[in-house]
C-alpha cells in the first residue's frame, strides 16, 4: 500500500447538488482521483446550474449522470447500476432540497432515486444559508435521515457566499477526503500506531488580555496530522491557537501556553512516533499580571521580565516512555541545516525537519508551501519547495519505511504500539 494511492481499489459515488460550494467538489473529485479512488458523479439539475458536467465528467474521467430518464443510460437501469458499483456515496454538497428529499423517500430526479435505491453507505456533506440550516423543517429531516443511518460531515461556520455568517458552510474538499480516507481506512500503513502531533503558535501571557505569540499558522503541523491519519495512525494533535479546522478523524486538544502543551503531550505518552511541529516560545513572562495592566499619564511603561519554557522536544526525547521516533522542526532565519544538526544532538531527536524562514523564497510561516532539509543522525536531505501537505506526505512515508524497518529489525512491537 503507497501513501500516493490510499483510495486505491475504491469506488465512490458523488453526488453533487444545487449549491454554490458545488465548486469545491470539483477539486473534491481531483483529490479522490489522485488518491487512486474511481469517481463516478451525478449531478442534480440544480448542481448543473453552478458548475459544468463538463468539468465534472474531466477530472472525474467518467461520463457524468444528469437524467433519470436518459435512454442511454437507463438502457442498463443506471440508477440502480450507479449505486451498486459503489463502495460508498456521498452527497457534497447537499442542498437542503435535497436533504429534505432522501428523509422522506421523494425519488422524483436521477439523484433522489439513486439514493433511494441504494445498498451501499451514505455521507452528505451540507451547504447552505445559515436560516436554512437552522429551520426547524431542516433540522427534522437531519434527524430523521442521522436515524436512517446517514453520515453527517459538517457543516462548518462561517461567512457564507451570500454574505451572512454562521453554520452551513460545506467543509472544505481536503476534510471530506480525509473522511472518506479514514471511512476506508485503507492507507492504514500505520494502523495501530499512536502519533502525536503539536501544532501551531503558543501565547505566553503578559496580563489577561495581552500575550507574547509567533507568527505561526499551523498549516504544516496540521497537515502532518492529517497525513498520519491518512497512514492509519491514531493521532492527537495538540494546538496553540490557529484559524484552521480539526483535521477529520484526529483528536485535537486546544491549548495557549508551552506549559500547558507539555501537560498535554505528556498526558497523550505513551506513543509511536512523536511530531514537534509547533512553535513553542522560548520564554514566558515571569511577571504576567493577573490584572488588566493600565497606563497611567506620566508613569514608566511596565518591564516585562522573562523565564525559560519548558523544553517540549527535549523532555519527549528523553521521556521514560520515549516514542520510537521523534521529530523536530527548526525554523531559522539563518544556517538552518548547521542549527537544525546541533538542536538534533542537544534535544535528543531523531529526525529534524529545518526550514530557513523569513527568506522571499521561503517564508514558511503562513504560507501555502514549505522548503525543508529532513536533517537525520546521519543524512541531510533537502527537498524542493512543496505543498505543505506534500511535505507531510513525503514526511509520512519516511515514517513509514522508518517503522516498517525497526519492526523489523526489533522484531517486536513498542509499548504503545502493543498497548
Ligand atoms: C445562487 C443560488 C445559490 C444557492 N445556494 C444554495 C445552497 O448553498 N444550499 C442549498 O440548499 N440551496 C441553495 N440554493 C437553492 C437550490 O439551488 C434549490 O433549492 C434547488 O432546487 C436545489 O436543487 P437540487 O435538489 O438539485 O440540489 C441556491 C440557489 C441559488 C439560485
Amino acid at each position: 500500500m503507497t501513501m500516493t494511492a490510499p483510495l486505491a481499489g475504491r469506488s465512490v459515488l458523488l453526488v453533487i447538488s444545487g449549491g454554490i460550494a458545488a465548486y469545491k467538489s470539483l477539486e473534491l473529485i481531483r483529490l479522490l482521483r489522485k488518491g487512486g479512488a474511481e469517481v463516478r458523479c451525478i449531478l442534480t439539475k440544480g448542481g448543473s446550474e453552478f458548475i459544468t458536467p463538463l468539468s465534472v465528467s474531466a477530472l472525474s474521467e467518467h461520463p457524468v449522470y444528469t437524467d433519470l430518464f436518459s435512454l442511454k443510460d437507463e438502457s442498463e437501469m443506471g440508477h440502480i447500476r450507479l449505486s451498486r458499483e459503489a463502495d460508498l456515496i456521498l452527497v457534497a454538497p447537499s442542498s437542503a432540497d435535497l436533504m429534505a428529499k432522501m428523509a422522506n423517500g421523494i425519488a422524483d430526479d436521477l439523484a433522489s432515486t439513486t439514493l433511494l435505491a441504494s445498498n451501499k453507505p451514505i455521507m452528505v456533506a451540507p451547504a447552505m444559508n445559515p436560516e436554512m440550516w437552522a429551520k426547524a423543517s431542516t433540522q427534522r429531516n437531519i434527524e430523521t435521515l442521522k436515524q436512517d443511518g446517514v453520515t453527517f460531515i459538517g457543516p462548518a461556520s462561517g461567512e457564507m457566499a451570500c454574505g451572512e455568517t454562521g453554520l452551513g458552510r460545506m467543509v472544505e474538499a481536503e476534510d471530506l477526503f480525509d473522511a472518506i480516507c479514514s471511512y476506508f481506512a485503507v492507507s492504514a500503513p500505520l494502523a495501530g500506531y499512536r502519533a502525536l502531533v503539536t501544532s501551531g503558535p503558543t501565547y505566553e501571557p503578559i496580563d489577561p488580555v495581552r500575550f507574547i505569540g509567533n507568527r505561526s499558522s499551523g498549516k504544516q503541523g496540521h497537515a502532518i496530522a492529517a497525513a498520519l491519519r491518512r497512514a492509519g495512525a491514531d493521532v492527537t494533535l495538540v494546538t496553540g491557537p490557529v484559524a484552521l479546522p480539526h483535521p477529520v478523524g484526529v483528536r485535537t486538544i486546544h491549548i495557549e501556553t508551552a506549559a500547558e502543551m507539555l501537560a498535554a503531550c505528556e498526558a497523550v505518552l505513551p506513543c509511536d512516533i512523536a511530531v514537534c511541529a509547533a512553535a513553542v516560545a522560548d520564554w514566558r513572562v515571569e511577571n504576567a499580571a493577573d490584572h488588566k495592566m493600565k497606563k497611567r499619564a506620566g508613569a514608566m511603561p511596565p518591564t516585562l521580565n522573562f523565564t525559560e519554557n519548558p523544553d517540549i522536544l527535549a523532555t519527549i526525547s528523553a521521556h521514560k516512555t520515549r516514542p520510537q521516533l521523534v521529530i523536530g522542526f527548526a525554523a531559522e532565519t539563518e544556517d538552518a541545516v548547521s542549527s537544525a544538526r546541533e538542536k538534533l544532538v542537544r534535544k535528543g531527536c531523531d529526525w529534524i525537519l529545518a526550514n530557513q524562514v523569513g527568506t522571499t523564497e521561503n517564508p514558511a510561516f503562513g504560507a501555502d508551501s514549505n522548503q525543508v532539509t529532513l536533517v537525520t543522525r546521519s543524512t541531510t536531505d533537502p527537498w524542493p519547495t512543496l505543498a505543505k501537505n506534500e511535505v507531510a506526505e513525503r514526511l509520512v512515508e519516511r515514517i513509514v519505511n522508518f517503522m516498517k524497518e525497526t519492526d523489523q529489525t526489533n522484531d517486536q512491537r513498542s509499548p504503545a504500539k502493543a498497548s
